[in-house]
């Protein structure tokens, strides 16, 4: 464990506008540290009143946090209330329905408003289209979609009507596809013809087609299709049906269904360090509390605000950032489709002037890739367009260094917006860790402190707390609300990955390395301690990548591990061996390139790796095992410094040093 504090260096500290404190939800440090200890003294309490100021309930709970099957812990569970209820009618009845809900952009940069009463008959008449096929409270619905109005619609008619929804991120191959349409049981896939990205039209519902030929999902009855481009699909009679179709001549009115909290919103496949993707299985009620007390907390909503995250409805930050936070607090918010660099690198800033964006949310490596993207051309540089409009700026999904974290206050943020480092994972729900932009003293690459009722901590490998200034592994040390709640159809797993015996079976296991700053007490991630890599923010498993190499009948064998890179944070770096002999110059180049496109239909082109080298054998101790540590350092480039006496065949290292 490293005892190196990357914080300590950090010596710029940038405490929050004094304009921007005097209004925030939560004002100044001493208004946290007042919620923290609130939590403190009675942390079912707390949770209960947040839970009934912020949520409408059906019927109200009774009971808060029930631990008798810890760590399948259950909150607020006799109370019923509805997800969409309360992100669409609960706004109508305030007096929102003339409030624009959704600004979408399209990638060709069309703009569609849609209103809190537009949305909400959107959503009524799809959920009864649903209905009309037959889908209801529990069933799964795999929606596999574009960045769209229609997919914020079909997730919400999903929870209208207490469907569970797995959302596929579109970038997924048809093999991923069907293996999450088996494993979650889906009576239906949402889809549309295709999808847009900087300027090319992807098929989906192709895509959809191939998924569902590869066999096991004789329980989708039927397939609905948004139409996005119009171009040319196959409709399976009886089972295909066109989204227009569907909701036409349905009634605007949709009675919600009542569920309980614990009722499941949603499951979102995600890679763990071992085997298939995992289905993390969330709430209704303790989810949206989150989603909601998170969009008040971190991004200080306020009515006016213009909130844009640029996350993709397939990942959780689009889940919880798009399609229930902002529209559950009545906010405004922009969903676009496309990618940053279409048409230009300037789209981002463009759309932030356009639209008067007051609040932006993205990636490092977004950013990163922005920053270069400006330095080699001074006209889609941010300062030729006019981002005074916003007031909040935030990062997700990897950790952002301090270079890219100053650029971005600077440029984007004018150096007035406080920058908000929000850490959390597909499990947490909503943000764990992050500074709270009206109290929090910002520190560039810092996560800060733990939200209140948070219970954050860093322990050693024997579940002993760590001083401050002492790396170790990131851990919760109570339930809360919005965490996973177990894994699709497997208790022992999820026990096992979370919560394992080593750590006394009772504290969240988040995958992550952090240290705090001895001073402050400021969190900073180290990275991932498990096989999990992250790259561009997507989070992808070692041993994934390596089952889809090995699958191609050439490979014998196959380690995989990330590479430091400037722009993505990680890449993922693929040492093969072939069960022919080992190929050398253009040979070599021709192999690795079918090696990267069979990963793509494997698993999808954002698993391709990077860089593939291939050797007579891997580095592997006198047991077989392969010394991935020893990899690492030579995708690194690096020398190796390590004991390597316990290594079976030394003389390999050389071999794989060389990069194709
Ligand atoms: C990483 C994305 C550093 C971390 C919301 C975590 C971060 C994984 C940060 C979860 C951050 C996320 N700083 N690292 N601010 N945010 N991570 O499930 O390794 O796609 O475990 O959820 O991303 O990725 P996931």
């Amino acid at each position: 464990m490293s005892d190196l504090d990357p914080v300590k260096a950090e010596s710029r500290i940038f405490p929050p506008p004094a304009a921007f404190a005097a209004d925030a939800t939560i004002s100044g440090m001493d208004a946290y540290y007042a919620l923290c200890a609130e939590a403190e003294q009675d942390y079912e309490g707390f949770w209960a009143r947040l839970a009934r100021e912020n949520l409408h309930w059906y019927k109200p709970f009774s009971t808060t946090l029930d631990e008798t099957q810890a760590p399948l812990y259950k909150w607020f569970e006799d109370g019923l209330l509805n997800v969409s209820y309360n992100c669409l009618d609960v706004n109508l009845q305030k007096g929102l329905g003339d409030k624009v809900a959704l600004v979408f952009e399209a990638d060709g940069g069309e703009v569609t408003k849609v209103s809190y009463t537009e949305l909400h008959q959107k959503v009524c008449q799809f959920a009864n289209g649903l209905k009309s096929l037959g889908v209801g409270k529990g069933d799964r619905v795999v929606i596999y979609m574009p960045m769209s109005v229609e997919g914020v619609v079909a997730m919400q008619a999903c929870a209208r009507i207490g469907a569970t929804h797995s959302v596929v991120f579109g970038g997924f191959s048809a093999k991923s596809l069907q293996e999450r349409i088996v494993d979650v049981g889906a009576v239906m896939v949402i889809t549309a013809d295709q999808q847009v990205r900087g300027g090319k039209h992807l098929p989906l519902k192709a895509i959809v087609d191939e998924a569902l030929a590869l066999g096991d999902c004789q329980k989708v009855r039927n397939v609905v299709v948004y139409q996005r481009t119009g171009g040319e699909v196959t409709m399976a009679g009886g089972r295909d049906r066109w989204m227009h179709d569907l909701v036409a001549g349905q009634s605007a009115v949709c009675e919600p269904e009542w569920v309980s909290a614990e009722h499941p919103l949603f499951i979102l496949y995600t890679s763990g360090s071992t085997g298939k993707p995992k289905g993390v299985q969330h709430s209704s009620g303790g989810y949206l509390l989150w989603a909601m007390l998170t969009m008040k907390w971190t991004f200080d909503i306020k009515p006016n605000d213009v909130f844009w995250c640029t996350a993709d409805i397939g990942w959780v930050t689009g889940h919880t950032y798009i399609t229930y936070g902002p529209l559950a607090v009545g906010a405004t918010e922009i969903v676009f489709e496309g990618i940053p660099t279409y048409p230009n690198a300037g789209r981002f800033w463009d759309m932030i002037q356009k639209h008067k964006a007051t609040i932006f949310y993205t990636a490092p490596t977004a950013i990163r890739s922005l920053i270069k993207a400006a330095d080699g051309d001074a006209t889609i540089h941010p300062n030729k367009y006019d981002l005074s409009s916003l007031r909040l700026l935030g990062s997700v999904g990897e950790p952002i260094n301090p270079e890219a974290w100053m650029w971005y206050y600077k440029n984007i943020g004018g150096e007035k917006c406080p920058v908000v480092d929000t850490f959390w994972q597909t499990e947490t729900g909503g943000h764990m860790m992050t500074p709270l932009p009206g109290a929090t003293p910002l520190v560039p690459g810092s996560c800060t402190l733990a939200l209140p009722g948070i219970m954050a901590a860093i322990v050693d490998e024997t579940g002993h707390d760590l001083p401050n200034g002492q790396g170790g592994i990131l851990v919760v040390k109570r339930p809360w609300p919005s965490m996973i709640r177990t894994i699709w159809g497997d208790d022992e797993r999820f026990k096992k990955s979370y919560f394992p015996e080593e750590f006394g079976g009772k504290v969240y296991l988040a995958g992550d390395g952090a240290i705090r700053n001895k001073d402050t007490g400021y969190f900073t991630i180290t990275g991932r301690i498990d096989d999990v890599l992250n790259v561009s923010g997507h989070r992808m498993g070692t041993m994934e990548i390596e089952s889809a190499l090995v699958a191609h009948p050439m490979v014998a064998e196959a380690a995989v591990v990330g590479k430091p890179d400037e722009t993505t944070g990680e890449s993922i770096c693929a040492f093969v061996v072939l069960k022919r002999s080992r190929p050398t110059g253009d040979e070599a180049k021709q192999i690795a390139t079918e090696l990267r496109n069979w990963v793509a239909k494997e698993i999808g082109p954002i698993a391709k790796p990077k860089e593939i080298r291939f050797g007579d054998n891997l580095p592997k101790t006198r047991s077989g095992k392969i010394m991935r540590r020893l990899l690492r350092v030579l995708a690194k480039g690096e020398e190796i410094t390590q004991d390597i006496s316990t290594l079976e065949n030394p003389a390999i290292l050389e071999q794989l040093k060389q990069a194709l």
